[in-house]
């Protein structure tokens, strides 16, 4: 795991849209609005209202996330330093990089969480105890 990264290294992104008054297009291409590649998109949707999501780090995984629908809020820890980010519209990404415990919370109903990810699933990249992931941030 990388234990040198920092709640600073993660922000959010504004993402390009293509405005019509049909609506609205946003667009994110591997080598052109993205800093990694993406081999995985998943959502997470139907969060029953007060549920908790994430209470993890990745070791390697790359995410940017999404609120594409809704809102929610994502608490970044890297052991030192914690903040909070509310994603609430789906021209922003939250660019979260490997080593950073994260928890999601406050779900909007009908909140969409989209997470484009830089790899595919692999449960050996999660630290799911946060007592290891402060053993190995130190
Ligand atoms: P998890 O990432 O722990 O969810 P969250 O952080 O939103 O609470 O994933 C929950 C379960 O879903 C996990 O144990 C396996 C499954 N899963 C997949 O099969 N593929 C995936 O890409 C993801 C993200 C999860």
């Amino acid at each position: 795991m990388d234990n040198q990264s920092s709640v600073f290294d993660c922000f959010v992104v504004e993402l390009p849209q293509v405005h019509n008054i049909a609506g609205n297009i946003t667009a994110i291409e591997n080598g052109m609005n993205i800093p990694f590649t993406v081999k995985r998109i998943y959502y997470l949707y139907d969060v029953p209202g007060g549920q908790e999501r994430g209470a993890h780090a990745h070791k390697i995984l790359h995410q940017y996330i999404v609120a594409a629908s809704g809102s929610f809020d994502i608490t970044l820890d890297d052991g030192l330093n914690r903040k909070t980010v509310t994603l609430n519209h789906p021209n922003k990404a939250l660019y979260l990089v490997p080593g950073i415990w994260r928890e999601l919370s406050n779900f909007s109903s009908g909140a969409i969480c989209l997470v484009l990810a830089s790899e595919k699933y692999d449960e050996l990249d999660y630290i799911r105890e946060y007592d290891k992931f402060l053993r190995l941030k130190s």
